[in-house]
Order: C-alpha cells, then sequence, then structure tokens
C-alpha cells in the first residue's frame, strides 16, 4: 500500500475545449481524491521551472507559450499508486500511441496540445506540487 499525492492538470487546450468536466469525472469515478483545485493562468516565469527539464530541448518556448496561453485546472490527486495511476488514465504524451479509453486517445491529436499533464515520479510529483500549491492550500 503506497498512498501517493501527484500533481495533474487540464492544460489549456482542454479547458478552452470544455473537458474539464469530463476529465474531472474520470479522476472522480476512478477514486483519487482531489485534495488541491485551482483554475489559474500560469506565468511564464513558472512555466519555465515547472517544465525546467526540458529547457534547451527545440520544443520548449512553444511548450511554455501554450502552457501559458489560457487558463489551467491545477490538482493534486491522492490515492494507491496515484502517479503511475494518473499517467495511465492520460495514456502516451504522443496522442498517436495514446489508447482508446486514455485521455489522450479519446480527446487529443497532436503532441503539442495533448490535454493533459500528471507528475512522471515520486520526486516530480512533490517538486510539482510544491510550484503550484502552499501547503495550506490542500487538504490534509
Ligand atoms: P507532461 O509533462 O505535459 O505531462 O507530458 P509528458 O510527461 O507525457 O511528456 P514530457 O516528456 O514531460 O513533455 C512535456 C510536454 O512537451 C511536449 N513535447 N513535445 N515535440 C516533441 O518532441 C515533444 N516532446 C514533448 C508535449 O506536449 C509534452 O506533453
Ligand atoms: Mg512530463
Amino acid at each position: 500500500m503506497a498512498i501517493e499525492r501527484t500533481y495533474a492538470m487540464v492544460k489549456p487546450d482542454g479547458v478552452q475545449r470544455g473537458l474539464v468536466g469530463e476529465i474531472v469525472r474520470r479522476i472522480e469515478t476512478k477514486g483519487y481524491r482531489i485534495v488541491g483545485m485551482k483554475l489559474m493562468q500560469i506565468p511564464r516565469a513558472t512555466a519555465e521551472k515547472h517544465y525546467g527539464e526540458h529547457a534547451g530541448k527545440p520544443f520548449f518556448d512553444g511548450l511554455v507559450t501554450f502552457i501559458t496561453s489560457g487558463p489551467v485546472v491545477a490538482m493534486v490527486l491522492e490515492g494507491e499508486n496515484a502517479i503511475l495511476g494518473w499517467r495511465g488514465m492520460m495514456g502516451a504524451t504522443n496522442p498517436k500511441d495514446a489508447a482508446p479509453g486514455t485521455i489522450r486517445g479519446d480527446f487529443a491529436t497532436t503532441i503539442d496540445h495533448n490535454v493533459a499533464h500528471g507528475s512522471d515520479a515520486p520526486a516530480t510529483a512533490e517538486r510539482e506540487i510544491g510550484i503550484f500549491f502552499a501547503a495550506d492550500d490542500l487538504l490534509d
């Protein structure tokens, strides 16, 4: 038994396309507990920090521009195996490889606009939660 917390986000394309309700529904029906949630527009410096591992890659500037282009829904999910579990619910990074039934498989067609984000490991989750939420913002 490992109860984990992970950082999850509906990206600007998902918010703009009206997919917040569907994505939150999937999270709730899966059984993860939402312990933090807010609608926000990410400042550029925050986005550069969040995606810092990709600094210098050819897609970095476009990625930061995209993630700051409109509001996102930032969440912290809690549950058994939540980190890899949420990654599984999102599907492969590139929607062309994402299985039907996953969020990216069902709702996205291109890698640049892939609707949702999820932390990829425990250390990443801790780091990303800390970027977007103060400890006081989260449920106990
Ligand atoms: P995310 O961080 O957004 O949840 O996505 P991920 O872990 O599945 O993928 P990651 O490797 O962290 O990449 C972050 C985002 O950058 C864009 N990307 N573009 N053109 C490319 O080769 C490329 N590679 C990555 C994607 O939008 C990806 O979600
Ligand atoms: Mg990533």
